[in-house]
């Protein structure tokens, strides 16, 4: 069977931001940003990604479009026995399938609030965090609580990629990025102009060194993971649909800077408002997005349209994402195991659905389990993208740099091995990363 690709390079670069382009940014940065020092958190988030979270996207492309394979047959093409350590590339995505379907349903929630429901709760920040908080804890009423919204989520991204759907992922992509984009260049320049805003400005932006701590370094690590899908097994499965034309390089790095600067867009957005305008109110935490942005949204007369507009497009960035992810579990199991792609997606929504469940549930009556301090949504969240993903990422850089060698990764990139690049590659995966990712997950177990 030949392999489906990529219509076209910007179908790659499209379909990547789409995966890339999600809650990470819209729910994840922002709410870390305001958590872990601001500035600080953004500066070092930045720096990360553009030096070894893009360098960690290139191996992963090109390891999948070498091999033409997806994660879990990738791992036997390069060294055979080694094939196993695929299997690490299939457990991460079903994990973090399982919590995103939570969020997102959260977002689904909202955007139906702004389309047919009562949006006063939104006037203030304190009515706001009221109404979320009532909201995600009501896990026993089915109409009102987040549990019917996490499964209607977690059906749309698992049945919708039954028929394949490169395609309509590409199309999809290609209407809402651009749309997404300006949109939020408008909202960002209505919160830069209201007024009282520039105390949450320089909070959210200025550099403190207060703000660099061991916690601000592992969680803005972690957001690379996350954000740029390292070690989820997806851009494997992406690099095996890309064409043996295209530069692997370029097209990256055109995705990680789109998804760098819609991150610090994300933030811009919500954290100064939270800092300028929270008064007595407590907001943080995960809530961040869905507390804050109503009630910026009810300072205008068209509050209920822009309400609407920018859920969708969320709840558009969340489903595209979520669906890469339900391809990178289903992807393997149909390559590997043979098995039928239906009865993939069906594994991948059992699995999924019951590890977001838990999620579900420990906001409400599942409150009282904590696993080293943290409820299960926090748990699997924070075990996913400081442990699971570098572990993922660290086993690359290591059967890359110490069994297969760099110089073919290299010569698949397209770069002379003699090359600046090539040397610059061949010490990050080699040396630079690996020790990385062994001080994120180390660092992210020490007790603070
Ligand atoms: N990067 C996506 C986001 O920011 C999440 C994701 C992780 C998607 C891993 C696919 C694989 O929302």
């Amino acid at each position: 069977m030949e392999r489906e690709s990529f219509g076209s390079r910007i179908g790659f670069i499209f379909a990547s931001a789409a995966s890339a382009i999600g809650l990470g940014n819209f729910w994840r940065f922002p709410y870390l940003v305001n958590e872990y020092g601001g500035g600080t958190f953004i500066l070092i988030y930045l720096v990360s990604v553009l030096t070894f979270g893009l360098i960690l996207v290139t191996l992963e492309v090109a390891i999948g479009r070498m091999t033409g394979k997806s994660a879990l047959e990738a791992f036997g093409v390069l060294i055979k026995k080694y094939k196993w350590l695929g299997w690490i590339a299939v457990i991460v995505p079903i994990v973090l399938l399982g919590y995103y379907c939570v969020i997102g349903g959260w977002v689904l929630r909202y955007a139906m609030q702004f389309i047919g429901g009562d949006i006063a709760p939104f006037i203030d920040l304190e009515s706001s965090t009221n109404f979320f908080n009532n909201f995600v804890t009501e896990t026993g009423d089915l109409w009102n609580g987040p549990v019917l919204w996490f499964v209607i989520f977690l059906l749309l991204s698992t049945l919708l990629i039954i028929g394949g759907v490169h395609k309509g992922i590409e199309l999809l992509s290609k209407i809402f990025l651009p749309i997404l984009l300006i949109l939020m260049a408008v909202l960002v320049v209505i919160v830069f102009t209201l007024p009282g805003i520039g105390v949450g400005i320089e909070g959210t932006f200025i550099p403190t060194l207060e703000g660099l701590t061991l916690d601000s370094v592992t969680a803005a690590i972690g957001q690379v993971f996350f954000s740029v899908s390292v070690g989820s097994g997806i851009l494997i499965a992406y690099g095996s649909y890309l064409s043996k034309k295209e530069s692997i390089n370029s097209t990256v790095r055109i995705t990680v800077v789109m998804e760098s600067i819609v991150a610090v867009g994300c933030a811009a957005l919500i954290v100064p408002v939270a800092i300028a305008f929270a008064g007595g109110v407590s907001v943080s935490g995960p809530g961040l997005m869905f507390e804050v942005i109503p009630t910026l949204f009810l300072q205008s007369e068209y509050g209920r349209l822009t309400g609407i507009l920018f859920f969708s497009l969320v709840f558009i960035a969340a489903i595209t994402s979520s669906i890469s992810l339900t391809e990178a579990v289903v992807a393997p199991l149909e390559d590997s195991c043979k098995i039928k792609r239906k009865k993939g997606v069906f594994v991948a929504l059992i699995v999924s659905g019951i590890i977001g469940l838990l999620c579900c549930l420990s906001l409400g009556e599942l409150s009282g389990i904590t696993i080293l301090g943290m409820n299960i949504l926090k748990f699997t969240d924070f075990f996913s993208s400081n442990i699971l993903m570098p572990i993922s990422a660290l086993i690359t850089c290591i059967v890359v740099g110490y069994v297969f060698g760099t110089e073919r990764v290299i010569d698949e990139i397209g770069a002379e091995r003699t090359s600046k690049f090539a040397v610059y590659f061949h010490i990050m995966i080699k040396y630079i990363c690996p020790v990385i990712l062994v001080f994120i997950f180390v660092a992210s177990l020490v007790p603070t």
